[in-house]
């Protein structure tokens, strides 16, 4: 006979002793999936009582058991005994302690195999949700920054080295379509997760009369798996997910980057609110961008996480193996750092301060109307070709008697090449050369304004598809 704490019964002549439950236990993990594990099991005692599979009476207990066990776990009434190898055996057997018999009956028709993947399904539809709900916060941020600044002219960079001036509602929003990019991809991730694998059974569904339709209709899902032996196997929505956990945080790492460049004394681009800042312990001027950095660092976690359920899938032989119990801390760990890292996130962009004076001084140095200057010429029929080295040499020039592009006189440019123009000066004129940037996706103001209304549709429809999903404002 087994002890109470193993549910596997009569084959068994001893039990696993404390390392050997320790080592196997997923407790610890995934009693996470409390809630999802009840929902899963209401339903699926009620499917059991229509079908006459189970009576009536004992659906009820069941689910007037299921009910109460999971309000006292959320009161904190009822703390899970670590003895216990898994949630669903926890709840089961907490059940069986309550309702007795009833409770024993739970479990027909079913295995932990489809139970698991249920519950890891809805775990990962709700988790996107939710970290999509976090993500269009950010993107309202980023669309508030883009629309409360127009007209801040900053430097644009490639290799880090100024290159060429930019809106700084231009570069806002490049990271608005990018998170707009890793809001579909949490869309996909939730429908990949929308399929329901409860009535596979352990592999090859079950003897008993179920009707897998009217559960997945009672737990949301819009379909029912097409394998049994795929529907107890396939992680491939948990990859779909912490894939984009990861590229999310990828992103967000490149925004927290700039963030920690833009607030150091040579760039003096942004001033993190003290709140999203951090003192030192020995340097009492220093304002450190602890959150941004951190943003930056945790995204190896994820990168790890995704890498860790890759192989862990890598030479699985169908269906059910016990390897699979370690998706849960790679999947959990990725939402959870991915989460934080929005909140962080949205919580130093909404606070930030923006130096548009630093922005604007660093427009006017590093030389970045040379292409326009060059331009200019070429415009006035010099092959472009020569054109860029006379304007070469105008940058050597400037650079040996420190001045900028701005500060030489017309004259000074017609000595160089009788083919400069009258209106050479304005070839250099920092908001003009934003402004000739008039193609679609450019930079000029009229171009970055299609662009915020763009944005402002593709974020209406965004919020539309959560409150669509049950997340209004969230
Ligand atoms: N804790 C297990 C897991 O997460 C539940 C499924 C166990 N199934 C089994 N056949 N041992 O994978």
């Amino acid at each position: 006979m087994s002890d109470d704490r193993t549910l596997w019964g009569g084959r068994f002549e001893s039990t696993p002793g404390a390392f050997q439950r320790s080592f196997g236990n997923s407790l610890p993990v995934d009693k996470r999936l409390y809630a999802e594990d009840v929902a899963g099991s209401i339903a699926h005692a009620r499917m059991l009582a229509r079908q006459e599979i189970i009576s009536a009476a004992d659906a009820e207990a069941i689910e007037v058991g299921l009910i109460a066990i999971l309000a006292d776990i959320e009161s904190g009434a009822l703390v899970f005994d670590s003895a216990d190898e898994d949630v669903h055996m926890a709840i089961e057997s907490e059940l069986t302690r309550r309702v007795g018999d009833a409770g024993r009956r739970l479990h027909t028709a079913r295995s932990r195999n489809d139970q698991v993947a249920t519950d890891m399904r809805m775990n990962a539809r709700r988790a996107a949700l939710e970290l999509s709900g976090h993500v269009a916060r950010v993107l309202r941020t980023l669309l508030e920054l883009a629309e409360n600044n127009t007209g801040v002219v900053m430097p644009g960079y490639t290799h880090l080295q100024k290159a060429q001036p930019v809106l700084f509602s231009h570069h806002m929003l490049a990271y608005f379509w990018m998170l707009v990019r890793d809001a579909r991809r949490l869309k996909r991730a939730y429908k990949a997760a929308d399929l329901l694998p409860l009535g596979s059974a352990a592999l090859a569904g079950t003897t008993f009369p179920i009707d897998r339709d009217s559960v997945a209709q009672e737990l949301g899902f819009s379909a029912v798996s097409p394998n049994s032996l795929d529907a107890v196997s396939d992680r491939d929505y948990l990859v779909d997910l912490t894939y984009a956990c990861t590229l999310g945080m990828v992103h967000l790492s490149r925004l927290a980057e700039e963030l920690v460049l833009w607030s150091t004394d040579e760039f003096g681009f942004i001033t993190l609110d003290d709140a999203w800042s951090t003192g030192s312990s020995i340097m009492p001027q220093k304002k450190n961008p602890d959150f941004a950095e951190l943003v930056r660092g945790k995204t190896g976690r994820t990168v790890g996480d995704l890498t860790a359920l890759l192989v862990m899938l890598k030479g699985l032989p169908l269906a059910y193996n016990k390897d699979m119990q370690e998706d849960k801390e790679p999947v959990f760990d990725a939402v959870d750092t991915y989460s934080g890292s929005l909140t962080a996130v949205a919580g130093m962009l909404s606070t930030m301060r923006v130096n548009s004076d630093r922005m604007r001084a660093g427009a006017l140095g590093g030389f970045m109307a040379a292409t326009d200057l060059a331009d200019h010429l070429a415009s006035k029929g010099v092959p472009f070709r020569e054109a860029h080295e006379v304007v070469g040499a105008l940058v050597l020039a400037c650079e040996r008697d420190g001045k900028t592009l701005q500060d030489l006189t017309l004259a000074e440019l017609k000595a160089v090449s009788p083919a400069f123009g009258d209106d050479a000066l304005s070839a250099v004129d920092i908001d003009a050369v934003v402004a000739r940037r008039d193609t679609l996706g450019g930079t000029a103001p009229g171009r970055v304004a299609e662009q915020l209304a763009a944005a402002r549709e593709a974020l209406a429809r965004d919020e539309e598809w959560l409150a669509g999903h049950g997340l209004a404002d969230d």
